[in-house]
């Protein structure tokens, strides 16, 4: 089988990521890696065994490849995505998908047009356990989803910066934002707040985001759901769950480091692990619809995506006004 050729744009810390999920696969090449910054992107060639640039233009110029992993802040997504897809290369473009639903509507928009394979790094839509979840769920009721995201993180100059990166609320609560949709369906209305206590970092250091943020949801089916958020101190324990309460089922799905599905369902026990890690499924999947053409056989599909991105701005807006917000006000 030929080894498809893929590049990456944006060395930072999630391409880390991708290069240890491709790395694993004999049937991947990473071909060419680009950063702004010159001696990052030399740096991850090296470990990559791949071709080095500065210029993501230049990459795509220069270089003949199948497929592009776009790993840049989410204020730098649309330029480099619209172009590999108009080029209809196969786009594997990080969540969310762009900071501006106008940069979405481009992305979707550049898309449908190419018709090439496009997926958004949302990759707990690739949590196997969804499968088990949604069948134990099928004849039931689900009345309320509570979400928890609370933990260190890495910090990065533009997830400081609420206008870049949309902080705690975007860049780490959307994750729950579209795993709330994917469990529970589209949202209806939105209500936000946050804290001012600051959990992660000294009073010293520069930006204007949320430690900690809760996000209420009202869902079309009438369910209720929460997600809360935090941004935590390096070396306290991390929390990542969605706990789901339906008609004749209380069940909690961790995730991260482990995925598991434990609790009860129609008065029986339910534990569940999953065999896989979603990132390394989620990039799998890609490639697999990459190799086969199909834009419909990724886990998450840019226009879900920006849906997604849609709840997180009347999060925003809910945030910003101490409203509540109608979805379909900022569809
Ligand atoms: N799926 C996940 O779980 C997950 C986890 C972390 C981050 N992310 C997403 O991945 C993206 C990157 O996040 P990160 O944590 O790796 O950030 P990072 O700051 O560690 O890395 C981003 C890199 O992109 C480079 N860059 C910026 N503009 C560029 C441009 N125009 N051309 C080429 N390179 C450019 C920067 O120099 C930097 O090296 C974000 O969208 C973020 O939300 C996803």
């Amino acid at each position: 089988m030929d080894r498809i050729r893929v590049g990456i744009v944006g060395t930072g810390w999630i391409a880390r990521e991708h290069l240890r999920a491709l790395g694993s696969l004999p049937e991947v090449e990473v071909a060419a890696v680009c950063d702004i910054e010159a001696s990052r992107a030399r740096a991850f060639a090296a470990d990559a065994g791949s071709r080095a640039y500065s210029d993501w233009r230049e990459l795509l110029d220069k270089e003949d490849l199948e497929a592009l992993f776009v790993c840049t802040p989410p204020l730098h997504h649309r330029e480099p995505a619209v172009e590999a897809l108009r080029r209809g290369l196969a786009l594997y473009l990080e969540k969310p998908i762009a900071r501006s639903l106008e940069d979405a509507a481009a992305i979707v928009q550049a898309a449908d047009a190419s018709g090439a394979v496009c997926a958004i790094g949302y990759q707990w839509h690739a949590v196997e356990l969804l499968d088990d979840l949604a069948s134990i769920l099928a004849d039931e009721e689900t009345g309320l989803l509570l979400g928890t995201s609370i933990g260190p993180t890495a910090s990065r100059p533009w997830f400081l910066e609420r206008v870049a990166g949309g902080g705690n609320l975007l860049e780490r609560g959307s994750h729950h934002l579209d795993l709330v949709r994917a469990v529970g369906g589209e949202v209806a209305r939105v209500q936000a707040a946050a804290g001012h206590v600051r959990l992660a970092r000294s009073s010293v250091e520069e930006g204007d985001i949320d430690d900690a943020v809760s996000i209420t949801l009202e869902l079309t089916s009438g369910a209720l759901a929460t997600i809360v958020v935090a941004w935590t101190a390096p070396g306290q324990p991390g929390t990542y769950a969605l706990d789901v309460v339906a008609s004749s089922s209380t069940l909690r799905l961790e995730l991260d480091p482990s995925f598991t599905l434990t609790g009860s369902s129609k008065g029986q026990p339910v534990s569940l692990r999953a065999t896989t890690h979603p990132f390394d499924r989620s990039v799998r999947q890609f490639l697999r619809a990459a190799r086969e053409g199909d834009p419909s056989a990724v886990f998450c599909a840019p226009a879900n995506a920006k849906v997604t991105l849609s709840v997180a701005v009347a999060a925003e807006q809910a945030l910003e006004t101490g409203e509540k917000v109608a979805l379909k006000a900022v569809l």
